[in-house]
């Protein structure tokens, strides 16, 4: 089975969140249950340049024919990389993607082009897999960012091709769903009777995820969890209702992560590896973490990660009020984040605050992230709401105990310590339920209790955690099997309608 898997990011190629983890795993995975994925993706300002230091430039294709994005005509090229497995092919078009981020300028407001940079990357897919390659069965497009792939599928080629075929859309935040002024469905190309209340319009402006959610043949969201919370309005987005209406086609498939790159036994940035059966790398990780993020050495203090985009949904805010009820206990907290300026002063303050217990470092650090993950005993994720989630999940492997709040994937993947529970090997971190400060300190320190006080039972649960299982496997399986379904069910509805 051939599947076009349409990804806004991917590693090790372009990365502002989680997607770029999981559409670099989860093709590779795919392999394994007969299916095989093109990747296409946007060649970027750091993916050129990423190609450029590997020396690798790939076969060039240009169409003789553009695409119009409103009134302007523009060149369709590709790099395609099909030696690669998955085959990868770059959208290449440097006025909209050689800049300086995937989505936002210097003042950290959206780029005013997004609806024609990424109407654009819809259509050059398409009109690849039309001119160019057009032995793919399905689509995989995911995020607002592709969420033009199944309008067009069903609006622009069914039509001019005499063909349909199916498309699944993953919803990896509904928290982002690509909303703009309704004049800006000039640059799709697409005809206004796609702007109504059961189309691409939401209260008057335009919404790509909303149009992907309508047209897909299948929805899918990243946990079980957020699948039904997505449906509520609370944590609907105001896409609850269009949710709940198109609920026959919504699931909820939990990520894995991916363990050629988060294995302590193997990680190439910790400066000691270690397995479950032997943790000493462990404890030299923990001390030269604290050692680098200037904290006092000391291996009985309770040290505490985080490493977040520093946004509104990763509940920092909550850790701020929080730590200051926990600070009169023998805990350090180390922070890795990047975004939002004022959550990154309120973090600043906290470190001015409490020098000799929190050190924070801003910027995007790939290996500091591996190495606060193994360094630290627990590691926090007061999340308002997670679709997924895949740092908990990186620390199960790292034997760290995640703390969470209980939303979304967090709620699926980390189970509340008990003794019982530790006993029965189901206890696998600690979790609270509502964002409040104080659930948050309380389940902190009800997970330093049990570090300071009964040290045998947290090795426990340090070791059981990190033998859990989070490879894809069992998630790249019901992705097979959901595109099967929808190739399946694709044949029959049109050689019904041919019949
Ligand atoms: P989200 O996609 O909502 O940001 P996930 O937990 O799914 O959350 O994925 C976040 C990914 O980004 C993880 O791989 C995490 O290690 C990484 N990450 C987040 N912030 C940073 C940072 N400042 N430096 C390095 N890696 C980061
Ligand atoms: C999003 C979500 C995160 C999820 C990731 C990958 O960015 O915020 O929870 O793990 O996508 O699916």
């Amino acid at each position: 089975m051939r599947a076009a898997f349409v990804t806004p990011e991917v590693m090790p190629f372009s990365k502002t969140g989680g997607l770029a983890d999981v559409a670099q795993a989860l093709p590779l995975a795919l392999y394994g249950f007969g299916v095989e994925c093109t990747i296409f993706t946007p060649l970027y300002r750091q993916a050129k340049k990423r190609l450029v230091d590997n020396g690798q430039a790939g076969e060039r294709i240009r169409l003789d024919h553009p695409v119009w994005i409103g009134d302007e005509a523009q060149s369709l090229t590709y790099r395609v990389f099909s030696h690669l497995k998955p085959q990868v092919v770059f959208i290449e078009h440097d006025w909209y993607y050689d800049r300086s981020h995937c989505y936002l300028g210097v003042d950290g407001q959206d780029y005013a082009d997004n609806v024609a940079r990424y109407a654009y990357f819809s259509r050059a897919v398409m009109e690849y897999c039309r001119y160019v390659d057009d032995a793919f069965e399905l689509f995989h497009a995911h995020d607002w960012q592709s969420a033009l792939i199944p309008v067009y599928l069903k609006k622009l080629y069914a039509e001019q091709t005499g063909c349909l075929k199916p498309s699944l859309l993953t919803v990896h935040n509904i928290g982002y769903p690509g909303l703009f002024p309704a004049e800006q469905l000039y640059a799709t190309g697409l005809d206004w009777d796609v702007f109504t209340h059961d189309g691409l319009e939401y209260y008057g402006q335009l919404n790509l995820l909303k149009g992907g959610i309508v047209w897909a043949d299948a929805v899918n969201t990243v946990s079980p969890t957020y699948a039904l919370e997505i449906q509520t309005a609370e944590q609907g987005m105001g896409l609850e209702g269009v949710l709940a209406h198109h609920s026959d086609k919504l699931s909820g498939i939990l990520n894995g992560i991916d363990y050629s790159h988060w294995n302590p036994e193997t990680d190439p940035h910790l400066p000691a590896n270690y397995a479950s059966r032997n943790r000493s790398g462990k404890k030299a990780c923990k001390k030269i973490l604290q050692y680098e993020m200037g904290l006092p050495v000391r291996s009985s203090v309770f040290l505490l990660g985080v490493i977040s985009r520093l946004d509104r949904q990763k509940g920092i805010d909550l850790l701020l009020d929080a730590f200051g009820r926990i600070a009169g206990l023998d805990v350090q907290l180390v922070v890795l984040g990047s975004g939002d300026r004022k959550i990154q002063n309120g973090l600043t303050d906290l470190a001015t605050r409490f020098p000799e217990q929190v050190s924070v470092e801003f910027g995007y650090d790939e290996p500091l992230a591996h190495r606060i993950i193994a360094g630290c005993d627990a590691f926090a994720m007061p999340s308002l709401y997670e679709p997924c989630g895949l740092t908990q999940m990186y620390s199960h492997r790292y034997g760290t105990v995640p703390i969470v709040r209980a939303t979304g994937g967090l709620k699926d993947t980390v189970v509340d310590y008990t003794a019982r529970r530790l006993n029965h090997g189901q206890a696998s971190g600690f979790s609270f339920s509502e964002a409040q400060p104080a659930q948050l300190a309380e389940a902190i320190a009800r997970a330093a209790r049990l570090f300071f006080t009964d040290r045998r039972s947290w090795n426990k649960l340090s070791r059981w955690i990190m033998r859990l299982d989070h490879s894809w496997n069992a998630s790249a399986e019901a992705y097979a099997r959901l595109y099967q379904q929808l190739i399946e069910t694709t044949q029959t509805t049109s050689g019904a309608s041919h019949g």
